[in-house]
């Protein structure tokens, strides 16, 4: 099971935290649980492991196994927390070079979460005379950069294969009743899948938004769900320190308080890349508001050694870092012995690539902490689908713990809602003309 440890915290955080926040994590965990606090509406993700939809779980396993069939590869639009939870574990457990690996499963391409004219054309060239299929993703059904997206995309589809053949190729999952995507799937007849009203999109991985594009890939959901779910019942039961949340909760609120706003959460396996970015966008748009929030950011270790290890070490004294620890790797890869040992290495020869690894975990946990960084582990099991999804449940459990910390709503996202507002005015979109004047004066057009 997933645990927290705190690293010689009492170097850093001399006053003991645990008794006051215990009564205020104690009531966040409360809210939590009966969808009491601030954007209840959207707790809907905390009991969702095991209230999940099961006639919809069954048809997202039927859709994936048909798009396996008739399909060499599979198009995922969608940007935020409709993109980046597939992402993070098809990486993570499929393997970041999965499109370049032999495999009987479809590739994965992932488009709408950017306005790359590029980026778009180059995977159009890609599916150049291979088979695929198109999960659209968006809640609200109105963001523009998958709605721009899907216009290729299905566009091609409707060219290759006719409206009819199209309609068996393409997958929607937004709203369930709400929004021009919605509107368009039913006019079309294609087949939809449901993001709960009360679960937003950043915590919207273990409903069909990630689950069909992992299902695809060939993850085993239900392990997915299951750790999640294994999870879950340990945050519902232990409303204690003995839950891994309430432990990285209040280790990070407490750090947040003596001046440590910076979160740099790292790991150690490239394979992580998309799950730093799932967490970023997860806490990041949770907490960042009403003048409040740590900063999340991210690093690839041991790469990013070599780049924001410098700053880490010594730099500005305002940051603290969480490790994920994923165990140990699937291959167990030794270091060549050389006769002539020119590059000194021999002393290494025989060794596990983990043992090499696990001694740059050490080595850095020490020189981080000694050069005033606090560090907690998060010690994730392994790198497989039950463990991910504790992981999954594991995060989300403690953002919203410590959102209420805060005093912010962790469920909303104004700022995001700003940005897109204005780029529908000055993209000319019926209904916000006034907007656009004003916007298009402050830009002196
Ligand atoms: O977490 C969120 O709510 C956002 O990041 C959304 O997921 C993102 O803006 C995409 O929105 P939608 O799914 O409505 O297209």
């Amino acid at each position: 099971m997933l645990d927290v440890k705190l690293f010689q915290m009492e170097t850093f955080l001399s006053e003991p935290y645990e008794d006051s926040l215990a009564p205020l994590l104690k009531s966040a965990h409360e809210r939590l649980q009966d969808g009491s606090g601030l954007g209840g509406d959207f707790t809907g993700w905390v009991h969702l492991p095991r209230d999940y939809d099961k006639e919809e779980f069954a048809r997202i396993k039927a859709a994936a196994a048909k798009i396996q069939g008739n399909s060499q590869a599979l198009v995922v639009i969608g940007i935020g927390g409709s993109y980046l939870g597939a992402r993070g574990v098809i990486d993570c457990l499929c393997s970041p070079n999965y499109n370049l690996k032999k495999k009987s499963t479809p590739n994965v391409y992932f488009m709408g979460n950017g306005l790359s004219a590029d980026a778009m054309q180059e995977v159009l060239d890609l599916l150049e005379g291979v088979d695929f299929s198109v999960n659209v993703i968006s809640k609200s059904g109105t963001t523009t950069e998958p709605a721009v997206a899907f216009r290729f995309f299905r566009a091609e589809l409707e060219k290759r294969y006719g409206k009819e053949g199209a309609r068996e190729r393409i997958f929607a999952t937004t709203d369930k009743a709400r929004g021009a995507l919605k509107s368009l799937a039913t006019a079309e007849g294609w087949e939809t899948f449901v993001v709960p009203d009360e679960v937003g999109g950043r915590y919207s991985v273990l409903t069909a938004v990630g689950l069909l594009p992992i299902a695809v890939a060939g993850v085993d959901i239900g392990a997915l769900m299951g750790g999640a779910a294994e999870m879950m019942d340990l945050c519902a039961a232990k409303p204690s320190y003995e839950c891994p949340a309430w432990r990285y909760a209040a280790a990070r609120t407490a750090l947040y308080r003596a001046g440590k706003p910076i979160e740099v959460l790292a790991c150690y396996d490239p394979a992580f890349r998309f799950m730093l970015e799932w967490w970023k966008q997860l806490y990041g748009e949770s907490e960042g508001k009403d003048g409040k929030g740590l900063f999340p950011a991210s690093v690839e270790f041991t790469a990013d050694l070599h780049s924001m290890g410098q700053y880490m070490q010594d730099g500005t004294r305002n940051i603290f870092e969480t490790v994920v620890r994923l165990g140990a790797s699937e291959h167990q890869l030794y270091v060549p012995r050389d006769e002539d040992d020119g590059d000194g290495l021999n002393f290494l020869a025989g060794k596990p690539m983990d043992f090499i690894r696990d001694r740059a975990m050490e080595g850095t946990l020490l020189a981080h902490t000694e050069g005033g960084v606090p560090n907690l582990i998060v010690e994730a099991g392994g790198k497989d689908a039950r463990s991910l999804g504790q992981l999954i449940y594991f995060f989300e459990y403690a953002c919203g713990l410590s959102g209420y910390l805060l005093e912010v709503n962790p469920f909303d996202q104004p700022g995001v809602e700003a940005y897109k507002k204005n780029m529908f005015a000055l993209l000319g979109k019926p209904g916000y003309e006034e907007r656009k004047a004003e916007l298009e004066a402050k830009l002196n057009k």
